[in-house]
């Protein structure tokens, strides 16, 4: 990267963290049961809310203990299952649209990243009918109270119940964007152990190395402060800890442990951000539609690898924070081990080293969604380009 625009995305970086303790984070208000929902809406006086799912969750009748609750409580509601991985702005509009012609006054997110995004945006749509949703990629352009919105994660990944992104897919170029937006952070999650419990292996996998690389690029990112560290850090421990036996289910502690490290890691990557891993993530499943949770953590240790010794000294704390290594060690040593045993617990869950769908010819396009993505906002440890962003897809494909 040019020397002008390094100093250009540094500066921008800088005043996001000076500004960071003053900027209106908030933390959603945490319940642990789904039928504790009704009287959170009876509280805010909602009565008919939408709760956006996913056809696979509806199936699986998952929601069917929440929406027992609400007729419980005589709150009516609508559910639209139409969220599908990788949503798009026409998913988005159906759902705005069913919202309005229902007279809906409030949302429920239930689900994993994708009808949490489809949620956020549905919600960002209603606030701002005049405004298209690419218009509100990019940072603080919605500006506008959502309707109160319940956050539900199914998934132990995305840490979305308590983040200030949604992430949408241009339904006609394909282009995966981020809408940031502090109105965007659910006034209200359900950290639900149960919802997890009939998670597939792969999914568990996929989502809990996503929660891993929020941590970690949060972590290794310029602008963080105590609070992020100490998030990030629990939630690396605990996921290092707890994925294994949660992915197979073993126990009900590993998989609410595994729900708070996605939490943890959300409210650390939410004010810290992500880094390229994510950039390059975005454009890879917005391009041939692969999951989110996959695509990531194939990229964490090649993108890791690349930053070279100038996150060593990162990430031989967060080595020693995790417990896979003692205080004291060399720093290199220590890096060193953090990156094979990320490497080992990829190989232990099964994800593929490699991503073989990867064309030569998209690579240029894909490298400059990266870019526009990264730069200048994520505070990554190294500065690249769209030119040098290139080479992580190649190392990906190999
Ligand atoms: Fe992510």
């Amino acid at each position: 990267m040019r020397l002008i625009r390094k100093l250009y995305c540094r500066l921008f970086q800088g005043a996001f963290r000076l500004a960071l303790p003053i900027l209106p984070y908030r933390d959603p208000k945490l319940l642990t049961s789904v039928e504790d929902i009704p009287a959170a809406l009876s509280e805010k006086g909602k009565l008919n809310p939408l709760i956006v799912t996913d056809a696979q969750i509806n199936a699986l009748g998952l929601t069917r203990p929440l929406e027992a609750a609400l007729k419980r409580r005589g709150i009516d509601y609508v559910l639209f299952d139409g969220a599908r991985p990788n949503p798009t702005t026409a998913m988005v509009e159906r759902a705005v649209e069913l919202y309005r012609t229902k007279g809906c006054d409030s949302l429920i997110a239930f689900g994993g990243g994708s009808p949490m995004d489809c949620a956020k945006a549905t919600g960002a749509l209603v606030a701002r009918p005049k405004k298209s949703l690419g218009k509100m990629a990019g940072i603080l352009k919605v500006r506008r109270r959502l309707p109160y919105l319940v956050a539900v994660p199914t998934t132990a990944g995305t840490g979305s119940e308590t983040t200030l992104a949604a992430v949408i897919v241009d339904a006609k170029t394909r282009h995966k964007y981020v809408i940031n937006d502090f109105f965007l952070i659910p006034p209200c999650a359900v950290l639900d152990p149960r919802l997890i419990h009939s998670l597939p292996r792969d999914l568990m996998a996929a989502t809990g190395i996503d929660a891993l690389t929020h941590a970690v690029e949060a972590y290794i990112g310029r602008s963080t402060n105590k609070h992020t560290r100490r998030d990030a850090e629990e939630a690396t421990a605990l996921i290092f800890a707890n994925l294994k036996a949660a992915a197979v289910h073993e126990s009900q502690e590993a998989e609410a442990a595994m729900l708070r490290a996605a939490h943890l890691a959300g409210r650390a990557f939410t004010r810290s951000y992500v880094g390229y891993i994510h950039a390059v993530s975005h454009s890879l499943s917005g391009q041939y539609d692969l999951p989110h949770g996959r695509t990531n953590a194939t990229l964490l240790p090649i993108v890791l690898e690349m930053y070279g010794d100038k996150i060593h000294k990162k990430l031989a704390r967060l080595a020693v924070a995790a417990g896979l290594g003692q205080a004291g060690e060399e720093d290199q040593v220590l890096a060193r081990r953090f990156l094979d045993q990320v490497r080992a617990l990829n190989d232990a869950l099964d994800i593929p080293r490699t991503i073989p769908q990867i064309r030569e010819e998209d690579i240029p396009t894909m490298a400059r969604y990266a870019d526009k993505e990264g730069n200048p906002l994520y505070p990554v440890p190294v500065l690249w380009d769209a030119g040098e962003l290139e080479a992580i897809y190649r190392k990906a494909v190999k």
